[in-house]
């Protein structure tokens, strides 16, 4: 047979072929090359390598239609695409200040022998990965149609070593397991005690994305997607014999996957490659691939901090409930209170001076509302009302007391999974926040979803989630989702969706298994991709905080400090109590003192499941700060500070775990000291077992006398 090479730029050109050996199109960026052709049958196929060794071997596209149809065999190419990209935009917030964007875009322009139905496979390649996607433009044979599956493939070469959690429908809040791919095999999944959420999941050999894989020869591999709206999302059936991932979408309460109306596409899915681990954490690809902010003014968003009546609870030493049942109703027609209801007017006041005292920017405040008296487990229509404040919490007191202080008041509305109810109320409750001055929302998703059936990570919610980022926008407010699908990169296009958990935080330590030291070493390669997480660091008191036997925070008082440089949020959380932060003031001086915007990140070294040191530059400023975590090993950092200015001073104050910290044995054992350093100092950060270490770098022209140099 006749091969044919194409090589076109910028224009379409008609090929009618239906099968070819050797690639009909391919693409490049540095390392990374992209083949695609179709096969004998007209099926779809791309191949993905990175230095010339394959990450993904030939593997099937397309879709299944729910007419029993297929978008996936008997193509022909009627004409190709090519263009290059490379330009730079600014994030409203992030990790760094400018991202470029740069890649080669190939279309592959399909139509079907036989209904001549049409698809497209639009692939972009960057210099560290691949993104494709599937557009179905207008035509008059596919206007509404429900996807049943989606082809898409995944072939890895190899048994790689996997850092995945199970593919569950409704959460994603799993430790994870580190293991070949041909041992990967869900069940039995994690203990009952660590139950908070419904879980659903139907195939021992599906994972969620995003999915974190290692080669046996160094090169790491990040599979997920971007720009998640109007489709479900993608989970990865694995077959353990041959190494192949297979698109899994997550079901509706029919069984229906995702129901599209040409023109339309479906977000793209993502294959992140590098040698370097620290690439994999650098990389811009998933935002790039979202579209660009649709608010257009941005100036109400505003990165922060935050503390909260929040940790008392989850600690058991309050509650969120106002009375112990709903229907204790006294005399006065009013609910008997419990005595132990976190959200009083007068504890909050105590938050809020906390805040104002340190600095801390806003404080959330959970409990505030009518419902939780039976709002846990219950699958009820209606629960919570988001607009009726228990009788204890005096919101207009509390709002004037909190705008006396300069203290930016954070809403709670948990709807325990009635998303069709909170779209119901939601206007309401966005007007409720804008008539008290509340700047921002904490959602929760807590519980079965109704509509019924319906699936945390499907396409209902999905939009539900957008919906809801959407809406709040109108009225000027920033959102922080609990419990929702895990992000896709989207909050570059909704700079007002600052935040979500979508993941395991650090609240598992108060109740359950906890995280495991490696934990927040593995997060950032896998729930991180997508976007930041609201984890809840900064818990100081690592023993005796609850109740329950047994508990402890799985890492040092220090690693809680350097978790605020290692895990990206613009809403971060000082998660420990007033009293406690009370205890550790020189410690918590770091809280007080990091950023949580920036203008430049260097992630300076990086293994998923061991360690992470990252370094990053504060918006706006010359000052640098530096987190190092690892996981049950010590381990030493070295740090060369050669990103700070050639010809400036500086004074690094370097929070470190004390020589005999441990984790277990000895968490809340550290020292912190000062020096003065420049940009050819290598610091050399010792972390303990389970440790870290916390580097605030802060330019200096004067006040150094006394200062010992760093040696
Ligand atoms: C689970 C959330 O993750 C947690 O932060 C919150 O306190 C509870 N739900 C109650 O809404
Ligand atoms: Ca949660």
């Amino acid at each position: 047979m006749k091969h044919i090479y194409i090589l076109l730029l910028g224009y379409i050109m008609p090929l009618g072929l239906a099968a070819q050996e050797k690639p009909a199109v391919s693409a490049g960026m540095n390392k990374v090359k992209l083949d695609f052709r179709l096969d004998a049958q007209g099926h779809p196929e791309y191949a993905v390598y990175y230095d010339q060794k394959p990450i993904i071997k030939p593997s099937r596209l397309g879709v299944k239609l729910l007419d029993n149809t297929g978008l996936d065999h008997d193509f022909v190419i009627t004409g190709t695409e090519k263009k290059s990209i490379d330009e730079q935009w600014n994030p409203v917030w992030g990790e760094v200040k400018t991202i470029r964007n740069h890649y080669e875009q190939v279309i592959v322009h399909l139509k079907q022998n036989g209904p001549g139905r049409l698809m497209d496979i639009v692939f972009r390649v960057f210099e560290d990965g691949v993104g494709f996607r599937y557009v179905f433009p207008k035509q008059p044979d596919l206007k509404h149609f429900i996807v049943s599956d989606e082809v898409t493939e995944f072939a890895l070469a190899g048994n790689h070593k996997t850092f995945w959690i199970p593919g569950d429908y409704d959460s994603n809040e799993y430790p994870y397991t580190t293991s070949a791919i041909s041992e990967i095999n869900n069940q039995p999944i994690v203990a009952s005690s660590d139950d908070i959420a419904v879980k659903t999941v139907p195939d021992k050999y599906a994972v969620q994305t995003p999915l974190m894989m290692k080669t046996a020869d160094g090169l790491y591999i990040n599979i997920h997607e971007a720009a998640l709206v109007n489709y479900t999302s993608m989970q990865l059936h694995v077959d353990i014999a041959t190494y192949k991932l297979t698109a899994s979408l997550v079901p509706d309460a029919l069984g229906n996957k995702a129901y599209m109306s040409a023109p339309c596409h479906t977000p793209w899915r993502t294959i992140i490659v590098s040698d370097k681990a620290t690439d994999i954490l650098e990389s811009k690809m998933i935002l790039n691939l979202n579209d660009p902010s649709k608010i257009t003014n941005t100036s109400w968003i505003k990165p922060m901090k935050f503390v909260g009546v929040w940790w008392e609870m989850q600690t058991g030493k309050a509650t969120w409930n106002y009375a112990n049942r709903a229907d204790t109703v006294g005399t006065d027609g009013q609910l008997i209170p419990n005595k132990t209801h976190g959200a009083n007017t007068a504890n909050v006041k105590r938050y809020i001076d906390f805040a104002a005292k340190n600095g801390i920017q806003a404080v959330l405040v959970e409990g505030w509302n009518y419902g939780w008296e039976e709002w846990f487990g219950t699958w009820k229509e209606y629960v919570f009302d988001f607009v009726k404040p228990y009788p204890d919490f005096d919101v207009a007191a509390i709002t004037s007391y909190a705008s006396s202080k300069g203290v930016k008041m954070i809403m709670h509305n948990e709807t325990s999974g009635s998303a069709s109810d909170y779209e119901r109320q939601m206007d309401t409750a966005f007007r409720f926040m804008n008539k008290y001055g509340y700047t921002s929302v904490k959602t929760g998703y807590v519980g079965k979803i109704i509509p019924r059936g319906e699936h945390h990570d499907g396409e209902w919610m999905v939009n539900h989630y957008v919906r809801a980022a959407q809406k709040a926008a109108d009225y000027h407010i920033m959102i922080d989702a609990h419990e929702p699908v895990r992000p896709t990169g989207l909050q570059r296009t909704y700079p007002n969706w600052m935040a979500s958990e979508a993941g395991r935080g650090n609240e598992y330590n108060a109740f359950g298994h906890g995280n495991k030291p490696e934990h927040e070493t593995i997060m950032p390669f896998t729930r991180f991709m997508g976007g930041p997480m609201d984890y809840t660091p900064g818990i100081l008191k690592i023993t005796n905080y609850t109740s329950l036997p047994d508990k402890q925070i799985h890492t040092t008082v220090v690693k809680q400090l350097a978790l605020y440089v290692v895990l990206y949020s613009p809403l971060q959380m000082a998660a420990d109590l007033p009293e406690n932060y009370e205890k550790y003031l020189d410690a918590f001086q770091f809280i007080k003192d990091v950023p949580v915007d920036w203008d430049d990140t260097k992630v300076i070294e990086a293994e998923p499941g061991n360690y992470i040191t990252t370094a990053r530059k504060e918006k706006g400023s010359e000052n640098w700060f530096i987190g190092a975590i690892t996981n049950e090993n010590s381990r030493s950092a070295l740090v060369p500070l050669n990103f700070l200015d050639k010809k400036a001073k500086y004074i690094a104050t370097i929070y470190a775990d004390a020589v005999n910290a441990d984790w277990k044995t000895n968490p809340e054992a550290y020292r912190i000291n000062s020096y003065l350093v420049d940009a050819n100092t290598t610091l050399n950060l010792k972390l303990a077992k389970g440790g870290g270490a916390a580097v605030s770098i802060k330019q200096v022209t004067s006040g150094t006398k006394g200062i010992p140099s760093y040696k």
